[in-house]
């Protein structure tokens, strides 16, 4: 199901603050050679992160979910001086490549990679952060969120991508055993947070569906 008009989206892209031309390298290098490509963010949403981590003036963010780098970088791009990245993945031979474009950035230098089970690292990080990008395994998207509202600070608020899959959340159940049980996490996580009175949540049907959250505090 696509979301969002090819011609839309190239002329928003066209118009908006997108990352640097190192990560534009980034992006193709792994849209050519890195399997799973389709699993970047691309243009469009790191836009989009950039100006959150602008607007609530973030100087420190969690990411769950490294890949190739492309959203660190477009991130850490956007941070001040003094800001800090730290992203977690269990794939140490695409955080390799990830290192090698951010060794050639001067913001390269915000960002800290841990490897190993997302479940494990989060445990070990020490809050707070000003934003949580959670970008990696489905299955474990709501116990990484209930550690992330653990991890916020004051002003912070949490980011979940690929909460519409693709559309199939509002669609019958695929015949696909593990494409089923994606859709089912993601739909409970998506109804949990729509139930949560404690969470101003708002799911926008930006590319593959990103989920804003924030905690009320009044
Ligand atoms: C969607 S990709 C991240 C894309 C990246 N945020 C970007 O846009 O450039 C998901 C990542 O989650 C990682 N991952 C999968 N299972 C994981 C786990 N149990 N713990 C930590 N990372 C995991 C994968 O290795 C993969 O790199």
């Amino acid at each position: 199901m696509k979301l969002i008009d090819e011609q839309i989206e190239k002329y928003c892209i066209e118009k908006s603050n997108v990352p640097s031309s190192l990560c534009n390298d980034l992006e193709l290098y792994t849209r050519e050679n890195i399997h799973g490509a389709q699993m970047l963010i691309g243009k469009m949403e790191a836009s989009l992160l950039g100006f959150f981590i602008r607007a609530i003036g973030a100087k420190r963010i969690l990411e769950l979910g490294t890949f190739t780098g492309y959203s660190a970088l477009a991130m850490a791009e956007e941070l001040p001086e003094d800001g800090e990245l730290i992203t977690l993945d269990i794939n140490e031979k695409t955080v390799q490549l990830a290192k090698s474009y951010w060794e050639k950035s001067p913001h390269g230098k915000k960002i800290t990679s841990v490897i190993g089970p997302g479940l494990e690292s989060i445990s070990k990080v020490k809050g707070p952060f000003d934003l949580v990008f959670i970008d990696a395994d489905k299955r474990n998207y709501l116990p990484y969120l209930e550690k992330s509202l653990e991890l916020l600070s004051e002003k912070g608020m949490i980011i979940i991508d690929n909460v519409l899959w693709s559309g199939r959340v509002v669609e019958a159940p695929s015949d696909s055993e593990d494409e089923h049980r994606n859709t089912k996490f993601i739909r409970e996580l998506n109804d949990t947070i729509a139930k949560r009175e404690d969470l101003y949540g708002t799911l926008l049907p930006l590319r593959d569906g990103m989920f804003l959250i924030k905690k009320k505090n009044y």
